[in-house]
């Protein structure tokens, strides 16, 4: 028997990438490779890229410049590009870098091996089409191997918003829903490999929208069926359109006790101005009503956002309604980014803000997130939550989980194990994490 290859897989970006990577690891193992933890003694290298904000393509030119020893150093290792650079730079990077052997676009991954076998042969291989057929579907499904407590399952694809700043329509395409049979069949097998917690993925998840028996079938009505699933305790989803929350979602948060009270609902700015320049076809008072009638429906539900500074042609007085809302909203978790321009997109080419004026807004703003997010979190000292332990913590003894409410809690318990859902009493809140007592 011939010694199995190394696989090195490098991911960047967001979930939806760690979900593929995940099951392109899977589809390659099928074609003789094991995962390694190293770029070094890897048989094959893939990266699997970002594109969302400026310099990622630069980054991932630079990340390849750092493997061009190793492959003098040993010609048959392979280099591949996936992900959303991939699909955006295809051809340009197999000029730019001539080391790189294959370039593959995120719906395209079903191709991975016969493209790996290609490049074994010393063909470069292309790869950036939209093609019809299901990649998830075709590509090998995963081997019965034990998981740990949480998995993510992407259930939808793409993007049709087009957000005045945003790549992603370009990079994923247009939005695609699996049929929820396929959902439903993965997440039975997740279970049955000890899969506890599931996240739901798509780049608009609330939109998803996937063929049933009983016609389509809603984001909220798959959440409805995933929770007869025995064995799996804990639903999330990630992320969600503002405009896609439809009152059978909302409802769901008040009904469905497997469903977690987390809710990540970006929204960018609080400025129905730059709302507009954005595309994103909802007002800063929309987006506040609808945090109303969710907190309604769950009232203990912790919201996350995203938030866009520096947007072009964003004023003081625009940043200072972003400020506003987010006052009013009182946020669990934030990212915030500062303005970046993607070629391409419409407001590229638009009048630009300084960068000096960027870093201040984004200063002030993750200010004002960094407390509140203090502040969800102290209040949780004294509150009993749910904890799905996940590894040991730090210290002896020590076992870390997730709360109900996603944040990182740490107990001292004798005979916790990885994938135990128990009640916990939270005692302390530390910088970025929780410390409980189990009940
Ligand atoms: N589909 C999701 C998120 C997509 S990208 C949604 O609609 O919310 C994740 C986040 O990156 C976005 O929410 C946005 O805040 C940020 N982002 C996207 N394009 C950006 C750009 N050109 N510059 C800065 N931040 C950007
Ligand atoms: Fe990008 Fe907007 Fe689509 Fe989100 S909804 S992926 S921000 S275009
Ligand atoms: Fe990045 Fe593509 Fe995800 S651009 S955020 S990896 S969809």
């Amino acid at each position: 028997m011939t010694a199995p290859k190394k696989l090195y897989i490098k991911t960047y970006g967001c979930q939806m990438n760690v979900y593929d990577s995940e099951r392109m690891a899977e589809a390659l193992g099928a074609s003789g490779y094991v995962e390694t933890g190293s770029p070094d003694d890897a048989d094959m290298i893939l990266l699997n890229t970002c594109h969302i904000r400026e310099k990622a393509a630069e980054k991932v030119y630079s990340e390849l410049g750092r493997f061009r020893d190793l492959k003098d150093a040993k010609p048959d290792l392979k280099i591949g590009v996936a992900g959303c650079v991939a699909q955006a730079e295809g051809e340009e990077i197999l000029r730019r870098q001539p080391m790189v052997d294959l370039v593959v676009g995120p719906q395209s991954y079903h191709r991975l091996p016969e493209m790996e076998a290609k490049a074994g042969k010393g063909v470069k291989a292309l790869d950036t089409d939209f093609p019809e057929e299901d990649k998830f579907e075709r590509l090998k499904s995963r081997p019965k191997a034990k998981r740990g407590p949480t998995a993510f399952l992407t259930v939808q694809e793409g993007c049709d918003k087009f957000c005045a700043f945003c790549v992603v329509p370009y990079t994923r395409g247009s939005e695609v829903s699996r049929p929820a049979s396929r959902v439903l069949a993965e997440a039975q097998d997740l279970v049955e490999r000890g899969v506890r917690e599931l996240t739901l993925l798509g780049q608009n998840v609330n939109a998803y929208h996937g063929a049933s028996d009983t016609g389509e079938m809603t984001l909220a009505r798959l959440i409805r069926e995933l929770a007869k699933i025995d064995g799996l305790e804990r639903i999330r989803f990630t992320t969600s359109h503002p405009n896609d929350m439809d009152d059978d979602l909302i409802a769901a948060h008040g009904e469905v006790e497997k469903l977690m009270p987390y809710l990540h609902l970006p929204v960018q700015s609080g400025s129905d101005r730059v709302l507009k320049a954005m595309n994103r076809k909802h007002t800063a008072e929309s987006y506040l009503r609808l945090i109303e009638r969710i907190r309604a429906a769950r009232p203990d539900i912790l919201i996350s956002g995203d938030f866009i500074v520096g947007f072009p042609d964003e004023t003081e007085e625009d940043f200072s309604q972003t400020m506003a809302l987010v006052e009013a909203v009182e946020y669990g978790q934030c990212y915030s980014f500062k303005y970046s321009t993607r070629p391409g997109t419409p407001a590229a080419e638009r009048a630009q803000v300084d960068e000096a004026a960027k870093d201040d807004r984004l200063q002030r703003l993750q200010a004002l997130l960094r407390d509140q997010q203090v502040a969800v979190q102290d209040r949780m000292v004294g509150k009993e939550v749910g904890v799905l332990f996940e590894k040991p913590g730090r210290e002896a003894g020590q076992m870390v989980g997730k709360s109900d409410h996603l944040h990182s809690v740490f107990v001292e318990g004798e005979g916790l194990s990885p994938g135990d859902l128990r009640k916990v009493r939270i005692t302390r809140s530390a910088s970025n994490s929780l410390a409980g007592t189990l009940l």
